[in-house]
């Protein structure tokens, strides 16, 4: 009889909420976050680190889900696509601006590019952004749809709603009290 996979009790804090949960060791990021976490927004694509589809921010950081292991995250603060809208659902104006520009077709690589867009604009603020540098911000993800020009409208579009509206890049979750579910 095969030993029982080991497991590894794991604390993370994920758009503010924080969990603790048994892991299995070898339980990639991005299954975490799917399955035990149900926040199926985070998509897997290639499962090689090629894609960004499974792109999270990792301390603020973008960071392929698919990469690493559930149990690297312990202790670390996370942000899925989940946490971009308000808590009253309002989009986020990165999500307004692909909304408005046309920036998503299927949507399958969506939130891994606004996740990237997100943490580009937070450290690029320029609410005309320069288009060499988006498009080189934009290269570690793919997208089968949109050709990628309404994607860099998006950003240019999403980087003025941010000058405008002084919404941060990347939301600041204070930690909730409590525990996810
Ligand atoms: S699924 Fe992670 S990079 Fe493609
Ligand atoms: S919108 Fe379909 S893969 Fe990008």
């Amino acid at each position: 009889m095969e030993a029982a996979e080991p497991r590894r009790e794991i604390t993370v804090w994920v758009n503010g909420i924080r969990y603790r949960r048994q892991v299995p060791v070898r339980m990639l990021l991005a299954d975490f976050l799917r399955h035990e976490l149900e926040l199926t927004g985070t998509h897997v694509g290639c499962e090689h680190g090629v894609c960004g589809a499974c792109t999270v921010l990792w301390d603020g950081e973008p960071v392929r889900s698919c990469l690493l292991l559930a149990v690297q995250a312990d202790g670390a603060h996370l942000t899925t696509v989940e946490g971009l809208a308000s808590p009253g659902g309002r989009l986020h104006p990165v999500q307004e601006a692909f909304r408005e520009t046309h920036g998503l077709q299927c949507g399958f690589c969506t939130p891994g590019f606004l996740l990237t867009v997100a943490a580009f604009l937070r450290d690029h603020p320029d609410p005309d952004p320069d288009e060499a540098a988006i498009r080189e911000a934009l290269s570690g993800n793919l997208c089968r749809c949109t050709g990628y020009q309404h994607i860099v409208a998006a950003v240019k579009r999403a980087a003025r709603l941010l000058a405008e509206t002084g919404v941060p890049a990347v939301p600041r979750h204070q930690p909730a009290g409590g525990e996810g579910a």
